[in-house]
């Protein structure tokens, strides 16, 4: 079967990856395959989950030069159809989303339109949620164009804040009920769509 050739970029340890890497599993995510991770930094959790499953990975560090140009070249080399940003910690260029073909995603650990936006990631987007004492929270996906958390919504989840939550506490609680279900569902629908287009142009 004809199926959408999935690049997933990761920074940390990989939760969300390993969601989709499950889903993939279980039949769920089924119009897309994952074809490559790429790791933005060394050592980090998600190489491992990507070793297991048998998925390519290759590391290509963030902080050097030409990081964006060899992402495309990667993304080329390996015929990807999309981009799933999981636990992507870093800020893509404008030049980049023009470059890329396809669709490109993301997970944003807060309902857009907040707590979002250039310096809201990870453990900080639960730090400023908690801050300002909002008693739902949630996840976001996205598409991801030159804006910051700016493109279209794909879907969202809303979770509880609870009294005593912790900015780790939160995190992993918007993981388990929002992201880990939000994000594989989102990669099949975008997949799905890949998919219909490619067979409407055969
Ligand atoms: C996740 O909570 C993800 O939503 C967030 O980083 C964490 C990565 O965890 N992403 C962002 O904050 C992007 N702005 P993971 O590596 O275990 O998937």
């Amino acid at each position: 079967m004809l199926t959408a050739r999935i690049a997933v970029i990761v920074s940390g340890g990989g939760t969300n990856l390993q969601a989709l890497i499950d889903s993939q599993g279980r039949g769920e995510l089924k119009s897309g395959s994952i074809a490559l991770v790429i790791a933005d930094k060394a050592g980090i959790g998600a190489v491992g989950r990507a070793e297991a499953a048998g998925i390519d990975c290759v590391p290509i560090l963030r902080r050097e030069p030409g990081f964006e140009e060899q992402v495309l070249t990667a993304l080329t080399e390996y015929n990807i159809d999309m981009v799933v940003l999981a636990g992507f910690l870093g800020i893509l260029s404008g030049g980049f989303v023009q470059k890329f073909p396809g669709p490109i995603i993301n997970i944003h650990p807060a309902l857009i339109p907040s707590f979002c936006g250039k310096g809201f990631y990870g453990l900080r987007v639960h730090q400023a949620a908690l801050d300002y004492g909002v008693k739902v929270t949630g996840a976001t996906v996205h598409y991801v164009n030159a804006v910051v958390d700016g493109g279209q919504i794909i879907a969202q989840k809303a979770v509880d804040v609870l009294p005593g939550d912790t900015p780790e506490i939160l995190q992993r609680r918007v993981m388990e009920q929002a992201e880990w279900v939000l994000l594989p569902q989102a990669a099949e629908l975008v997949s799905a769509q890949i998919i219909r287009e490619k067979e409407s142009n055969i």
